[in-house]
């Protein structure tokens, strides 16, 4: 059987156990490494916008840019599965708004696509068209000035909220959902009472997997996160080596004969 992770693999996931190894990814290199790694899906997060392109927040990133990290990404990646994030203002409007999106993002070689929020229709007609389509629920951070702020969502009495808009995601036909910042006991009980696999980021142990922003597990960068964990300082390390390289330079160590012709 091919090594080759897709969208009903994934799917599939949740019957045999296995947990879903999730990482974003935003260029040819980043994703090479993370697919080098063996995760079994990688996502271009429209956190692109926060992470990589120094917006504030996710609401001004644009489909072209989108299209843009999304081929660099394919050009790196082989064998996980390539999610792309529908941005903020390309789905909401009509599902042939969400479709003509989704398409784009197909093109530039994603093999399936995410979307906040509860869209039944959208996701339909994006799955009519033969794209497999993941959700959102939870703290979506498009919706950030909807809640004032990222904030865990789905306590108390907001629980049903979450989990009817998850029950309406699955019968949509999403092929998985992606639970973000709501709290354990719902997040277990979700993946409990639907059938496709559960993601979670800042949604505790019980999901059917994880997913993390790159670039908060590999320390780039000096915000630490309660739902993320640094597996290693990579701002320090690659500020030691800049550091060296400066003054290497300023002190004529480097270039040597040796990085000479
Ligand atoms: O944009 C993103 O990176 C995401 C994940 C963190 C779930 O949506």
């Amino acid at each position: 059987m091919s090594d080759k992770m897709t969208a009903p693999k994934i799917r599939d996931m949740k019957a045999s156990g296995e947990k879903v190894v999730c990482v974003t990814a935003y260029d040819a290199y980043f994703g090479r490494l993370a697919d080098m790694s063996g995760v079994d899906l990688i996502l271009v997060g429209d956190s692109l916008g926060n992470v990589v392109l120094g917006y504030p927040n996710t609401i001004p990133v644009t489909l072209g840019e989108m299209v843009h990290h999304v081929s660099a990404v394919r050009r790196g990646v082989e064998g996980a599965h390539l999610v792309a994030d529908l941005p903020f203002g390309t789905y909401n409007s009509s599902t042939a708004q969400a479709v003509d999106s989704a398409v784009a993002l197909m093109k530039a070689g994603a093999e399936s696509v995410k979307l906040e929020g509860d869209y039944p229709e959208a996701i339909a007609a994006m799955v009519h068209a033969g794209i497999p389509v993941m959700g959102h629920v939870g703290m979506t951070p498009q919706s950030v000035n909807k809640f004032g702020g990222f904030r865990v969502q789905g306590k108390g009495v907001a629980a049903d909220a979450v989990l009817g808009a998850a029950q309406s995601i699955v019968e949509a036909g999403a092929y998985s959902i992606v639970l973000e910042l709501i709290p354990a006991q719902l997040s277990k009980e979700i993946t409990q009472k639907i059938p496709i696999p559960t993601i979670g980021i800042g949604a505790g142990p019980d999901c059917d997997g994880q997913i993390q922003v790159f670039h908060d597990i590999l320390g780039l960068g000096p915000e630490t996160y309660k739902h993320a964990k640094r597996y290693v300082e990579g701002e320090s390390l690659l500020l030691n080596g800049l550091r060296s390289y400066s003054s290497e330079v300023r002190e004529s160590v480097f270039p040597t004969p040796e990085n000479s012709f």
